[in-house]
């Protein structure tokens, strides 16, 4: 059993999406199991993508987690990690597949809808550092 944290960003809750790509989730097999919505403080998201401080993008990305209230969530089943980043595509949506959450629904690598873990180690990370108490 795998645990994974996954986001609908901003745009992704703003264009009214957390139904639909819950629905895919689940439809998966994978199980939610902690969900909130919340509007992420500077201080978290400049842990959360941490690893990016040196990429140009870096306050690109935090200006925009924080634009808005975003659903973060544990997912958990069977092979999680690889399943939710198979699900939500590649992360920029003009290479993700159609039928991804990304292929179906992004326009651009900054406003992609979805964060996932992009490993188990950095899910321990990620799940811990979103809901401490889980
Ligand atoms: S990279 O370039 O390998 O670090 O990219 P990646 O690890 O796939 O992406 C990490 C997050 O950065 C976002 N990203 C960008 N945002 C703005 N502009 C540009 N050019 C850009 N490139 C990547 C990407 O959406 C990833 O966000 P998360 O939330 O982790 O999915």
């Amino acid at each position: 059993m795998e645990h994974t944290l996954v986001l609908v960003k901003p745009d992704g809750v703003k264009k009214k999406l957390c139904g639909e790509i819950l629905a895919r989730y689940e439809r998966k097999g994978l199980t939610i199991s902690a969900l909130k919505l919340m509007q992420v403080p500077c201080e978290l998201a400049a842990e959360h993508y941490a690893e990016h401080k040196e990429k140009p993008f870096f306050q690109e990305l935090i200006d925009f987690i924080t634009s808005g209230p975003v659903l973060a969530m544990v997912l958990s089943g069977e092979n999680a990690v690889a399943a939710v980043r198979q699900l939500n595509g590649a992360t920029d949506p003009l290479k993700a597949n159609p039928g991804s959450i990304r292929g179906d629904y992004g326009l651009a690598i900054n406003e992609n809808v979805v964060h996932a873990s992009d490993a188990v180690d950095t899910a321990k990370r990620e799940v811990a550092l979103w809901f401490p108490e889980f």
